[in-house]
């Protein structure tokens, strides 16, 4: 999959671009749109400041070279009455001109290779805070299951934490897949991190505001690799403390919907989703114990209404070609029950 990764990079270096023009045009909400150079957690913040410096010195080198080279074509250049049989001044060259080119860009080789090389060592061997939360983000084809495994809490596509104005709390990702590699990509918060079968990879964020940090998967995996988006919804700590406390009730069990429930229990849903302190255990696809809690439906192609529950459970296919959720053909009536079922799960 390398080679389709870089696509996958090509692909979203063109949507930050573009996703960075609007910004500067429109004046979206810089949280709206995940731009680089708009870090808002330490990671992000070492990672942008190094790109900064990156393209300052290539920037620089781009307009001595390309500056040397306008000169010569014009000052050399052809002109009227030139004898075009005379050959030019045969120059044997110049020592010290050869070696400043040869160790001027070494050194600046080196300066590039040892500031990146602290930078990658500040992010991967920063001792992580005290107080740290703990989330299990495991990658599937084509969403993002979320574990709070010291809450018992499992959830989808939407990763709450607690915000970090003072730089002690911090979020500690244990990143794996179910399936192909993923990358968990989050730019204003951390740079990427590939989520790789049998393999345990980590990162840390501590967004200093609160707000919703748009990321998407940075790795190709498939079909539908481009609407695998997450969102990292950074809370004031006593709020991200309520969120826990109602994700760790079970599901509504709402006497007035027992038919409702009934005929979803009654068809194959059961066997992909779990809904907690039900019959319904599957684990192929996302716990739906707290669907309504959600803002989007399938990773982000849709938002989280009833319109939209509707046509997604009527057929996933339609907004999320090749996700591996199928129609299940249902009747108009099973559908408003199922939907009616589902839009209680608060
Ligand atoms: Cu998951 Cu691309």
């Amino acid at each position: 999959m390398v080679t389709a990764g870089r696509g996958g990079n090509v692909e979203l270096f063109g949507y930050q671009l573009i996703a960075y023009l609007q910004t500067q045009v429109s004046g979206l909400s810089e949280h709206r749109v995940a731009n680089i150079f708009k870090p808002f957690a330490s990671p992000a913040e070492w990672e942008s400041n190094l790109g900064v410096l990156v393209i300052a010195i290539t920037a620089g080198i781009f307009v001595v070279v390309a500056g040397l080279i306008a000169f010569t074509l014009i000052r050399f250049r052809r002109r009227v009455g030139d004898d075009l049989h005379q050959e030019p001044p045969q120059v044997y060259g110049s020592t010290q001109i050869e070696v400043a080119w040869t160790v001027i860009p070494i050194l600046i080789v080196f300066v590039l290779i040892g500031v990146t090389a602290r930078v990658i060592a500040s992010v991967q061997n920063a001792s992580p805070p005290k107080n740290m939360l703990k989330v299990r983000v495991i990658g599937h084809q084509w969403w993002w299951e979320v574990v709070y495994p010291d809450y018992s809490v499992v959830t989808a596509n939407e990763v709450h934490v607690p915000y970090s104005r003072d730089g002690k709390v911090a979020t500690y990702l244990e990143l794996q897949s179910a399936d192909v590699i993923h990358s968990f990509w989050a730019p204003q918060l951390s740079g990427k991190m590939d989520l790789i079968p049998n393999r345990t990879n980590y990162m840390w964020i501590d967004p200093r505001e609160a707000g919703v940090y748009f990321g998407n998967c940075a790795e190709y995996c498939g079909t539908q690799h481009a609407n695998m988006m997450l969102r990292v919804i950074a809370q004031e700590p006593a709020d991200f403390q309520k969120w826990i406390a109602g994700q760790q009730k079970p599901a509504m069990a709402d006497g007035q919907l027992s038919a409702q429930r009934a005929v979803y229990g009654s068809l194959s849903c059961v066997s992909c989703h779990s809904i907690r302190g039900t019959a319904s255990l599957g684990k192929f696809g996302p716990d739906l114990t707290h669907l309504m809690d959600r803002q989007t439906i399938g990773a982000g192609v849709l938002d989280n209404n009833h319109q939209n529950l509707r046509a997604w459970v009527n057929d996933p296919q339609d907004p999320k070609p090749g996700c591996f959720m199928p129609s299940m053909k249902l009747t108009d009536s099973q559908l408003d029950q199922v939907v009616a079922y589902l839009e209680s799960l608060k």
